[in-house]
């Protein structure tokens, strides 16, 4: 079983990274971590060699996580909430997946064949909502071929109780890990 997570969060000791602690500690098999304010990986430059070829022009480690998605068996994009959506640096990383979009809409190729599960966790102090960024890592899940989602789980009032303390939440990465544990 393999595992691809992404971190969206700046915090080195941040409320996604003790959740996420979680997951790698229970998680059955292996896994690759993405630390989104960490990796190089570039943001898409929009310029349209995927439209015509396979791939990406940039030569970065996304390159690596190109083929993890290939072979992974989960996503999981977990993220804090900023201004309502994804952190900037988890956008510019999920802009690199642009090629598989591109892939379909202008190659009419279907860029990766292995059907995922995919997963979503999301915190935030308290302010506005979280639908809008569950729906931007539900776009990047679908643009990485998974096909069954987990029910976000979420934890939306880290500006009073940290997110490791927050019951509900750790509930749904439990629920996670089961779902990702399935053959
Ligand atoms: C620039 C910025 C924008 C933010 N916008 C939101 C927001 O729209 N809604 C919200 O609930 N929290 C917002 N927050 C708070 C963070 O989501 C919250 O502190 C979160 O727990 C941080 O997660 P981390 O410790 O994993 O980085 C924002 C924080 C920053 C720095």
């Amino acid at each position: 079983m393999k595992t691809l997570i992404f971190n969206g969060s700046p915090r080195i000791n941040g409320d996604t990274e003790s959740l996420l602690k979680i997951v790698r500690e229970n998680i059955v098999g292996e896994y690759k971590l993405v630390n989104a304010y960490r990796c190089h990986i570039s943001p898409c430059m929009d310029c349209r060699f995927c439209w015509k070829e396979p791939g990406c022009v940039i030569q970065d480690e996304m390159q690596e996580v190109y083929d993890y998605i290939k072979e992974c068996d989960n996503i999981l994009i977990a993220s804090p909430v900023y201004f309502s959506e994804l952190t900037g640096k988890m956008l510019d990383v999920g802009s690199r997946l642009q090629t598989y979009f591109a892939a379909k809409f202008f190659r009419n190729e279907v860029p990766i064949t292995k059907e995922k599960r995919g997963a979503v966790i999301l915190v935030g102090g308290g302010d506005g909502r979280v639908e809008k960024a569950y729906e931007t890592a539900c776009k990047l899940l679908q643009y990485m071929n998974c096909k069954q989602v987990h029910p976000l789980v979420s934890s939306h009032n880290t500006n009073v109780q940290p997110a490791i303390e927050d019951a509900e939440a750790l509930v749904g990465i439990n629920s996670i890990l089961k779902f990702f544990g399935k053959e």
